[in-house]
């Protein structure tokens, strides 16, 4: 069974002090409430991962907050460069020594907001995979470019551009995860249909297939992204082709965010 992944992503939300109440919510949930219990084991037995990405302010307030090791932390975005003269900008070494597991890469916000290319995504992949911190691809289609039937094309361009060529399929298959987030269904509150979800999913499959093989195909994590809430997680993680969710708005209260959780947990939840 595929390992599920339930990720946050605050964006340019919760300083420390917010940070630190969110991780002491989280963790007396995961001791004290059923379905916390319930989730915990989930995570304990490897069928199930909490990440959640706070702004990079956040992060060592997160890390030192989560102290049952249940959440992995995340960062929102790095520099390619190990060090140097980048003014504004933050490493993988540094992420390293934060106790990052993942980084994601190439959120639409990056890429629509502040002019990210697929060559610079595509160097930001490539030293987060010779460094821990594993990377979590994002890739979607704007709403012009659905509409012009070429949501497909957008996406091929997207992973082929950042996923290069020299990868083997272990890599590709066991260290990257890839976020489906069509840009029309972020902070808009209108998610995909599951349907639509599903089927961008298995695409992105089936560009990986071409080029890794089946199996890598079958193995690489994929989630979907936009306006996902406590309504709609459920029926898009039946989805065959989806094997978790990339969570903005609905991941920076602990309730809502715990309630997806338990939601979306692999297994029964079984009331006593
Ligand atoms: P949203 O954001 O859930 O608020 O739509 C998702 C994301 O940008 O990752």
């Amino acid at each position: 069974m595929t390992k599920r992944m339930i990720a946050g992503n605050w964006k340019m939300n919760s300083a420390q002090s917010a940070t630190g109440e969110f991780f002491d919510k989280l963790e007396a949930w995961f001791e004290f409430d059923e379905l916390g219990r319930f989730a915990s084991k989930a995570i304990k037995s490897g069928d199930l991962e909490v990440v959640v990405a706070p702004p990079f302010t956040s992060l060592e307030t997160a890390r030192s907050s989560c102290t049952s090791d249940l959440v992995q932390i995340a960062a929102q975005n790095v520099h390619h460069e190990a060090k140097g003269a980048y003014t504004g900008e933050i490493s993988l070494p540094m992420l390293e020594e934060l106790g990052c597991k993942y980084v994601i890469i190439g959120h639409s916000e990056r890429r629509h907001i502040f002019g990210e290319s697929d060559e610079f995504i595509k160097r930001k992949l490539m030293a987060s995979l010779e460094s821990s911190v594993l990377p979590i691809l994002c890739v979607g289609e704007l709403l012009e470019e659905r509409e012009a039937g070429d949501m497909k094309k957008v996406l091929k361009r997207q992973i082929t551009e950042a996923v290069g060529e020299s990868l083997t399929s272990d890599i590709v298959g066991d260290m990257i995860v890839i976020a489906y987030e069509p840009v029309w269904a972020i902070g808009t509150g209108k998610a995909a249909t599951d349907k639509d979800a599903d089927e961008a999913c298995g695409y992105i499959r089936d560009v990986i297939s071409s080029k890794f093989g089946p199996s890598t195909a079958d193995k690489i994590r994929i989630l979907y992204g936009g306006s996902v809430n406590l309504d709609n997680c459920a029926e898009l993680m039946t989805q065959k082709n989806i094997d978790g969710l990339l969570i903005g708005g609905a991941s920076l209260s602990v309730d809502s965010f715990s309630r997806i959780v338990a939601k979306t947990a692999p297994g029964i939840y079984r009331q006593k």
